[in-house]
């Protein structure tokens, strides 16, 4: 079965999607856009999470001055009619709710008015088994994403370190170091990222305006605490620190929980994925599974 996407009140297949470049230049050209991936699960058929995704999308949109499609109501609706007719799939979906610039006013550089939604309904990435088994190999880069707490989809940055170190070094991803010191880990190109300490303590970068708060990020912090009892302080660490701790593991939408094994070559412990790791891995997947 096909996916079906949404743009310009139509629900299209993913693959005759085209997107008005004239209606959308500030999107288009000027990178003024905004977006959330969300996933809906084969195995409960609601997007997970999805409030929540909701509400970082209207608050990116505020942050940047950014005039939204539609109403939080309207937009539901939508979502809705979107899920519904792709509710057949077989198999896990991801949404990516972005909304885009628009047409631009007479300066040719600012929105005239609201921006445009195009809801993108994909198959997830699959990330390479190796990944889980092995664990990731990860470099630094030393960056900071401006206007960090938006999610939009500048990752000129990241993509660059891609195309360079990652390649060079033969490593899976980067995460970004603050470039004020290039020491402190702040969060990855499209992840948020932990460590565990030899106190079976786990950090992670605060929520101080330099790093995407992650959903992801706030599932397992709740995990933790609730579920596991373990200590997780929301403060900085160096690299220095991430090298010689016992675990490190990073968070996302579409990577649940993810082992990191090496970091600038230097490889963690005993360079296998970790056990607590993994045991977040399974809660994070088991406590999806019974969320509604
Ligand atoms: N990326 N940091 C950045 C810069 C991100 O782009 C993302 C999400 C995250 C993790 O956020 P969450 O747990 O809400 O997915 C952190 C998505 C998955 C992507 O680009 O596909």
């Amino acid at each position: 079965m096909e996916l079906f996407s949404w743009y310009q009140n139509e629900l299209i297949p993913t693959k005759e999607l085209k997107i008005n470049f004239t209606d959308d230049i500030t999107g288009q050209l000027r990178g003024f856009r905004i977006f959330t991936a969300c996933v809906r699960f084969g195995s409960n058929k609601k997007i997970f999470k999805r409030k929540k995704h909701i509400k970082r999308l209207y608050k990116s949109a505020k942050s940047i001055k950014m005039k939204s499609p539609y109403s939080k109501t309207d937009l539901n609706k939508i979502i809705d009619s979107v899920v519904e007719k792709n509710k057949d799939y077989d198999g896990d979906i991801q949404f990516d709710i972005i909304f885009s610039g628009g047409k631009t006013s007479s300066d040719g550089f600012t929105p005239l008015g609201l921006s445009t939604l195009i809801i993108l309904s994909v198959k997830p990435f699959d990330f390479p088994d190796k990944f889980f088994k092995e664990g990731m190999k990860l470099v630094t880069f030393a960056f900071q994403r401006p206007f960090a707490n938006v999610k939009y989809t500048f990752y000129l940055p990241a993509i660059f370190a891609h195309l360079t170190i990652v390649k060079d070094q033969e490593a899976d991803g980067i995460i970004f170091v603050d470039p004020n010191d290039n020491e402190t880990i702040l969060e990855g190109s499209s992840f948020n990222i932990f460590m565990i300490n030899s106190n079976d303590q786990i950090l992670t970068y605060p929520l101080n305006g330099k790093i995407l708060k992650g959903i992801t990020r706030s599932i397992v912090i709740k995990i933790c605490e609730k579920f596991k009892d373990l200590e997780v302080l929301e403060q900085s660490f160096t690299k220095n620190e991430l090298i010689n701790s016992k675990e490190v593991f990073i968070t996302s939408t579409t990577r649940d929980v993810m082992p990191v094994t090496n970091v600038d070559g230097f490889i963690i412990n005993d360079g296998k994925p970790g056990k607590l790791t993994m045991e977040l891995r399974e809660a994070l997947i088991e406590f999806r599974r019974n969320s509604n």
